[in-house]
């Protein structure tokens, strides 16, 4: 089968298709036919070695040599003792525990994954795993969102913000994305209230509150970051870098010692039936996965060049099986 491999960490120019060897499920396993894949920064982050966190398992050299987490594709054939699923099934998950989404098959344990609803595409459903469940335990379970609240999501033009805007918006919320320039009209597009372009102005000192702050991108002080939050207001670190990442994680609860506020970092867990909830509310067009650009699977590293430049807005896929 083909597949897009790397042995080192590095720019997308260490990325080649290869021809490997087809997979076969253990026991437990189901094999997949992929279809489509979406990007998300973890395989940027992936390829490039960066933050730190991304060479976990592989300091000096990746642990894994096929990228691509969030898949969608048919069940081509099962393990003696797998029961969920059957050949033929068209289903979609996170796989980014193991990876191995840009390659035509990969085999995967079946509980993570769902039945993709017949309503989406390929390609929509393989835009939901991660970013729809980041959004999904932000905005509802971890930011209790109510009618009314001031949310601001940080680095809200990407995939977890897309779905993070349209989710607080259909909670009731009033909505503020901060992103790059060129997507603060996709920002508007997706029902945000207000926009914030990052490049010129820094939403921490601007002297308003926020219920919740659901930050994609962490890279302010955390004390920036609690002035910026009502006095029962609640921010949750979801990426960003290593350092702001750690002054959160130990500088949070002194923080709210003093003040009240609840400075966290969200710690994403992956679950089919969050994935479920968000893709149900996607086939009845309650929400949009918006799909900015797709790409052959010969094109994974111009794909990975275009979101590192910045420049996805949403979701990128790549369709790994050709028509
Ligand atoms: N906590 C967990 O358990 C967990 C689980 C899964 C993933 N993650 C992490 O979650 C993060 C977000 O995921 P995602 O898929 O939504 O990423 P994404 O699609 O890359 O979106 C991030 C957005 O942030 C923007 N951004 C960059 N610099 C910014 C700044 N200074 N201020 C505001 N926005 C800025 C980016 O815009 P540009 O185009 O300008 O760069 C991009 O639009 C990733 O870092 C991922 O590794 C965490």
């Amino acid at each position: 089968m083909q597949a897009i491999v790397y042995t080192e960490y590095g720019p997308p120019e260490v990325l080649q298709l290869k021809e490997v060897a087809k997979p076969t499920p253990k026991d437990d396993e189901i094999l997949i036919k992929v279809q489509a894949t979406s990007l998300n920064r973890s395989d940027w982050e992936g390829l490039i070695g960066k933050p730190l966190y991304a060479r976990l398992g592989g300091l000096r050299r990746p642990a894994r040599s096929i990228l691509g987490s969030d898949i969608a594709g048919r069940v081509e054939a099962a393990g003696a003792k797998h029961t969920k699923f059957k050949p033929g099934d068209e289903v979609y998950g996170d796989i980014l525990s193991q990876m191995g989404g840009f390659g035509e098959y990969v085999c995967v344990r079946g509980s993570v994954m769902a039945l993709k609803p017949a309503g989406l595409s390929f390609a929509e459903a393989s835009a939901i795993p991660q970013a729809g469940v980041i959004a999904l335990q932000g905005i509802r379970d971890q930011g209790q969102v109510q009618p009314g609240h001031k949310v601001l999501i940080n680095g809200a033009g990407g995939g977890g913000g897309m779905f993070a805007i349209q989710l607080a918006k259909l909670y009731g919320a009033e909505v503020t994305g901060v992103d790059n320039t060129g997507k603060l009209e996709f920002m508007r597009s997706l029902g945000a209230d207000h926009v914030i372009d990052y490049t010129r102005e820094d939403f921490t000192k601007s002297g308003k509150q926020y219920d919740l702050i659901l930050d994609l991108f962490a890279h302010r002080s955390a004390f920036a970051l609690a002035r910026a939050l009502s006095p029962t207001g609640s921010y949750f670190a979801v990426g960003g870098s290593v350092t702001t990442l750690l002054q959160i994680a130990l500088g949070g609860p002194l923080i709210g010692r003093r003040t009240g506020k609840k400075v966290r970092v969200l710690i994403v867990q992956p679950n089919s039936i969050d994935m479920a909830t968000v893709a149900e509310l996607c086939a009845t067009g309650k929400i949009v996965p918006v799909i900015d650009r797709e790409f052959p699977l010969s094109a994974v590293p111009e794909a990975l060049q275009y979101l590192g430049d910045g420049r996805v807005k949403g979701k990128a896929v790549i369709k790994v099986q050709p028509g």
